[in-house]
Parts: C-alpha cells; sequence; structure tokens
C-alpha cells in the first residue's frame, strides 16, 4: 500500500497527502457501514467501483461547468483531488420520497415530490448528522449565505444532470448526498463539490423493476451489493462487459 503519510481515515475513504501541497490522494476502500457505523462489512470490489463512478460522475459534471475536486485517476483504488476545507454539512437532493425522509413525514416509500427538495445535515457522527435549517447553518457559522446560495444552486444542477444522464440508462435518482469545500486559490475562496458521488450516496432504481441499485442494498440486508453496484457502472459504460459474464475490472486491485 501507499507510503504516503495518511491525513483523515473515514468510513469509506481515506485521504493521503498528494505530489504537491495543495493536492490529496483519495483512496477508495471496500469497507461498507450504515445506521452511523452500527452495521458494518467488507465490500470485496466496492472501493473500485466507486472509484470508477464518482471519476465519471465528477468527470461529467465538469463538463456542464460545475467546479469539483477530481484531478485524475491514479490507480483501481485511488485518484487524485484537489485539497479543500470541507463545509460540514451534508447537503441532501431528493426528488422521490425514501428513507429518513419517508419516514419523518409519513410518505409512502416511492412517491415523487411536488419539486427536488434540498436538505443540509450538519456532519456530526456523534448526534448521526442532525437535519439543520439555513438559520442554524448561519447562526453556527458552519457557512456563509453566499455559501448556502452556492451550494444549493450547485446541487440542483447537479440534480438535474443527474436525472438525465441516469434516465437515459433506465435507472431512477431517488436522492443522493454532497458534500462541499472551500478552495482557496490566488487570495479568492470557491465552493466546489469534494467527497463522492455514487451508488454509496446515491439511491438508484431500476426504472422498470424499482430494483434498488444502490447502498439499500447493504442497509436493507438485500444482497448483491457488488452486482448492483457493476450494473450502474455497466449501463453507464464504464464496465465492459467480458462477454463470461465477468466485469472487466481487478477488483484485488490495490493501491500501486
Ligand atoms: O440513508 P438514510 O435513509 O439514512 O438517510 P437519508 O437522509 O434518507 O439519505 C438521503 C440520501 O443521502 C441517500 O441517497 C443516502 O444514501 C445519502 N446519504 C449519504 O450518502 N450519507 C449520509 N451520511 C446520509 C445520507
Amino acid at each position: 500500500m501507499s507510503r504516503r503519510r495518511m491525513v483523515y481515515e473515514g468510513k469509506a475513504k481515506i485521504l493521503y497527502e498528494g505530489p504537491e501541497p495543495h493536492l490529496l490522494v483519495q483512496y477508495f476502500k471496500d469497507d461498507a457501514t450504515a445506521f452511523n457505523a452500527e452495521k458494518k462489512a467488507v465490500l470485496d470490489g466496492k472501493g473500485v467501483l466507486n472509484n470508477r463512478i464518482s471519476e465519471y460522475m465528477m468527470t461529467r459534471l465538469g463538463e456542464i461547468g460545475i467546479p469539483h475536486h477530481f484531478v485524475k485517476r491514479l490507480n483501481m483504488r485511488e485518484q487524485l483531488i484537489k485539497k479543500v476545507e470541507i463545509i460540514p454539512l451534508e447537503v441532501i437532493v431528493r426528488n422521490v420520497a425514501a428513507g429518513t425522509m419517508a419516514k419523518r413525514l409519513g410518505l409512502e416509500e416511492g412517491e415523487r415530490l411536488p419539486r427536488a427538495v434540498v436538505e443540509f445535515c450538519y456532519k456530526k457522527d456523534e448526534l448521526g448528522d442532525p437535519l439543520v435549517a439555513e438559520e442554524h447553518i448561519s447562526a453556527f457559522g458552519w457557512a456563509t449565505p453566499p455559501e448556502v446560495d452556492d451550494m444549493v444552486s450547485l446541487a440542483l444542477r447537479t440534480n438535474d444532470f443527474m436525472c438525465g444522464l441516469f434516465a437515459g440508462v433506465g435507472i431512477r435518482l431517488v436522492d443522493f448526498k454532497l458534500e462541499f469545500g472551500r478552495l482557496f486559490e490566488n487570495e479568492t475562496v470557491r465552493t466546489i463539490l469534494a467527497d463522492e458521488i455514487s451508488p454509496d450516496s446515491c439511491r438508484l432504481w431500476d426504472m422498470d423493476t424499482n430494483k434498488k441499485l444502490d447502498k439499500d442494498r447493504f442497509r436493507r440486508d438485500l444482497g448483491g451489493v457488488t452486482e448492483a453496484y457493476s450494473e450502474v457502472a455497466r449501463r453507464l459504460g464504464i464496465l465492459r462487459d467480458s462477454g463470461d459474464g465477468a466485469d472487466v475490472v481487478d477488483f484485488k486491485g490495490g493501491s500501486k
């Protein structure tokens, strides 16, 4: 594995020092956690798939002018990213009722929302990432009002683009979570997309069958988690089918 100095270890990823001070290396682990890490497992190949899917999503979003931290993929499990100061909020965009929103508001899971809804949760594991209002965000100084405006507008543009991208491959984008960071560049600060966009952070349902192709397979013990992530990658054209049913990705591929 890497000889680089570790900067941070999260539940599914590790950050290492990059080759230059303004860069980091983001390493995708196979570890899966849910319910605030009460449920844990190692899912062979998940990190390799999320590295590729997140690279794909960030690259496509960059092409339509959404600023992000992704620089380039280094190997099967690692990508070079720009160093940012992470804003301590999870920005959730929802198109269809599911998960905690369905529970909180007594909605039927699968019910289409009247319009896309953006929610903020305060990133604090000890508290289970509570839902917060813009009032809390500015009162406690987690982000400035202009940063909140940037996050809402970038999250909605990302949602529009991703809804179309996934619909094109027969997948409904139910909801997803984004994280943003502050990029300090020549005396200016910009709000850019950070973290990852993958089936770990999205709810993705097959449009015809409603089959879940995301982390809910792990949360709800439905099985076939990495198979579902592979299916997403295959439909997006990231994975080729080798003909014998095996994907052309070396799931054991470690960092080089
Ligand atoms: O996932 P859960 O039901 O606990 O929470 P949610 O608020 O319904 O999640 C909305 C979306 O954000 C889902 O696509 C989750 O996968 C994603 N999410 C995430 O990636 N990380 C979190 N800490 C919380 C939610």
